[in-house]
C-alpha cells in the first residue's frame, strides 16, 4: 500500500527583529567632535545622550555652564558636581581651542529636541506669585 504523502512545505517567514543599535553607534556625534573625542579619549567615558563612565553630555548641558566654565571643568574637574560618578581625570593635554569646540558642542546638546522617550507631558508651570 503506497501512501502518497503530500509534502507540505511551509514557508517559514522569518520575523526579522529590527535591531536597535542606536545606543551604541555614535551616529549622534558630529564627525569633527568624534575625532576630538577619540583623540582625547573622551569617547571612552562620554556619549551625547547616554551615561557611560561619565555623564551624558546632554545632562552636562542642562547644568547651563558657560562654554568657558566647561573648558575649565575639562582642565579641572569638580567631581562633587556628579555624585555617584567616579572622579574624572584632569584633561590638561587638550589644547584650549579644541576644548572650546567640545564645550560649545556639549552646550548645544541641551537644545536638541529629544527624539524619543523624552515625552514632556507635564510642563511645570510653577509660577509662584
Ligand atoms: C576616564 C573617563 C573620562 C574621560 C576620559 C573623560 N571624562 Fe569627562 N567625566 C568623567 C566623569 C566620571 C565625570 C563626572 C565626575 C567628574 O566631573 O569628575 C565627567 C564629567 C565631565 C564634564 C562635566 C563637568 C562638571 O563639573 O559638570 C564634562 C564637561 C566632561 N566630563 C568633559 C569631558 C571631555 C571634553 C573629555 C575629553 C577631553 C572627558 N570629559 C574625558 C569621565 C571621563
Amino acid at each position: 500500500m503506497k501512501k502518497l504523502l503530500g509534502i507540505l512545505i511551509a514557508s517559514a517567514s522569518l520575523a526579522v527583529a529590527s535591531i536597535d543599535a542606536k545606543a551604541q553607534a555614535p551616529s549622534d556625534i558630529p564627525e569633527e567632535m568624534n575625532t576630538l573625542m577619540t583623540k582625547y579619549t573622551c569617547i571612552a567615558c562620554h556619549r551625547p545622550n547616554q551615561r557611560l563612565v561619565g555623564p551624558a553630555y546632554a545632562d552636562v548641558a542642562k547644568k547651563k555652564y558657560s562654554n568657558e566654565e566647561i573648558v575649565n571643568l575639562i582642565y579641572n574637574p569638580i567631581p562633587s558636581h556628579w555624585p555617584g560618578y567616579p572622579p574624572m581625570a584632569a584633561m590638561k593635554q587638550v589644547p584650549k581651542a579644541d576644548a572650546m569646540k567640545l564645550a560649545v558642542w556639549i552646550n548645544s546638546l541641551d537644545e536638541s529636541p529629544a527624539k524619543k522617550g523624552g515625552a514632556t507631558k507635564a510642563k511645570p508651570k510653577s509660577k509662584k506669585a
